[in-house]
């Protein structure tokens, strides 16, 4: 038995949800810790001055009313977030509507689950990783930073669920996809000079040829599957891109084969954010699942009851995994503001907004207002949607990790499916707490991430060397 791993206590210091700043919910957009200083001080001798008007609203109702009117407060997004991603994620008006309507079919839970099997194959080969680290001790224990592997393994899965045939490419596209980001950040710390994007630098030319291999290899991908379609051959449809190609072809048979469908462009730009929009954000929810779970070792154990329970039943139904997950996307919602502009003069609750005006929706805040969810707020209490979310506060609309209104996350079936298989597995798998090299950080750029990683004791629960 490790002395140490059995005498293991979090330490005193550890922060907790309640000791979490607030400043790190709240918007980031570029890490302090990243400008360099020549970028500062170019900033300042550049930099016009700002004469974009903000708001900061974290009041449920305002949130929802504007949510709920997207012709009127639409994405103000920066050309330079387009480097990033396309689709329907930046899309308005019309064509968002046309995009939604083509791309909701791929996201039904009857075709989701037709996706658990590439799902539980890419958590299996994580789990397997992770086992043979842990065996490869003596100690039955083995330290490791769980949030590379949380990152891998949802990269995996949405290379496997959007591209199921196409795996080996999909998982190409998931590496340059990711280093395209990484680069793009760095670039957007100039992005105060007009037109720094073009500049021939080392970096702005990397980032073409990336994105030129990634705009082909789709391109190569979706072709193909075009020619299989017109050729009536039947075409894999139990993947993401499967199902929106079928989808786009009924639309564009219903209207005669006049192509009112998406362009092949535009498939490859859906494609591109499923990537970013489906992997950050999962990972982000998971890995602070970890965390929490690690912290509480009572919700650990009974939340690995339940998987043992009902594990390998035909429609597993998991309560206490459920209400944790939700507690989770309150505590650390992985897009923890929501941006929106005013595009003219309008009425907001007693307010008059003028037209240009930026909003920013503090989901992060709004999840810990003591008005709406009581004094203990702060704390991590899965059992206050044991009644389902509803019911958890008297203030409705005020737990919106996934957005609302018309334009809610499309994904939010995905992502949930998603977790549950993750979790269940890695709960039956291993038992965990948190390392006391962890230290707690939550950050956000786009998604709210560990900004030092996390560090786990994890032991194969297999192992007979355990406790
Ligand atoms: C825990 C996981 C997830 C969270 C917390 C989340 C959160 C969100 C939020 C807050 C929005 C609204 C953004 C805005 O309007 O500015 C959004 C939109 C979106 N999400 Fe997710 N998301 C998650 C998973 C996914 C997954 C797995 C996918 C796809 C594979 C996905 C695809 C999308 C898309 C396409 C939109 C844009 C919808 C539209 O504009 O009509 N998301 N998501």
């Amino acid at each position: 038995m490790p002395s140490t791993a059995a005498k293991f206590v979090p330490p005193v210091h550890l922060p907790t949800v309640e000791s979490d700043t607030k400043p790190s919910l709240m918007p980031t957009p570029i890490p302090e810790s990243n400008c360099n200083i020549v970028s500062k001080l170019l900033q300042g001798l550049i930099q016009p001055p700002q004469e974009q008007t903000r708001l900061n609203i974290a009041d449920p109702e305002l949130i929802k009313e504007i949510l709920n009117k997207p012709d009127v407060f639409q994405k103000p997004l920066p050309e330079t977030g387009k480097i990033i991603a396309g689709g329907i994620i930046f899309l308005e008006g019309e064509k968002w509507a046309k995009h939604r309507k083509i791309i909701n079919p791929a996201f039904h839970l009857e075709k989701l689950k037709n996706m658990v099997p590439a799902m539980s194959l890419s958590c299996s080969n994580m789990i397997d990783k992770l086992k043979c680290m842990v065996s490869s001790t003596n100690e039955g224990w083995y330290e490791i930073d769980i949030w590379p592997y949380i990152e891998d393994l949802t990269g995996d899965l949405i290379s496997r669920t959007a591209f199921g045939s196409n795996y080996e490419e999909g998982t190409k596209i998931f590496q340059l996809q990711r280093d395209k980001v990484k680069l793009t950040l760095e670039i957007l710390k100039f992005s105060f000079i007009p037109g720094w994007r073009y500049v021939p630098t080392k970096t702005n030319r990397k980032v073409k040829a990336i994105a030129n291999e990634l705009h082909s290899l789709l391109r190569g991908i979706i072709n193909k599957r075009q020619k299989a379609l017109e050729m009536g051959v039947a075409i894999p449809g139990n993947d993401l891109l499967g199902v929106l190609m079928e989808s786009n072809s009924r639309i564009n048979q219903d209207h005669g084969n006049k192509n009112v469908g998406m362009s092949v462009e535009d498939i490859i730009e859906e494609c591109k954010l499923f990537y970013i929009a489906g992997s950050e954000t999962t990972s982000s929810l998971l890995v602070w699942t970890m965390v929490l779970l690690g912290q509480h070792p009572e919700w650990q154990t009974q939340a690995r009851e339940e998987v043992n329970r009902v594990f390998g039943r035909a429609e597993p139904s998991y309560e206490d995994l459920n209400q944790l997950k939700i507690e989770v996307l309150r505590l650390y919602p992985p897009a923890p503001f929501i941006v929106r502009g005013s595009t003219e003069t309008v009425k907001l609750g007693n307010l008059t907004i003028p037209k240009g005006v930026h909003l920013t929706l503090l989901i992060g805040l709004l999840h810990y207002d003591p008005k709406i969810w009581g004094d203990d707020a702060k704390e991590f209490r899965p059992q206050r949607f044991s009644e389902g979310v509803s019911n958890a506060t008297n203030i409705q609309s005020s737990f919106v990790p996934f957005s609302a209104g018309p334009r809610v996350c499309i994904g939010q079936n995905f992502a949930m499916t998603e977790a549950k298989i993750a979790l269940a597995m890695i709960l039956k798998s291993f038992s965990f707490e948190l390392s006391p090299s962890y230290l707690h950080s939550p950050f956000s750029v786009v998604t709210l991430t560990p900004q030092f990683g996390a560090p786990l004791i994890l032991r194969n629960l297999e192992s007979k060397s355990v406790y």
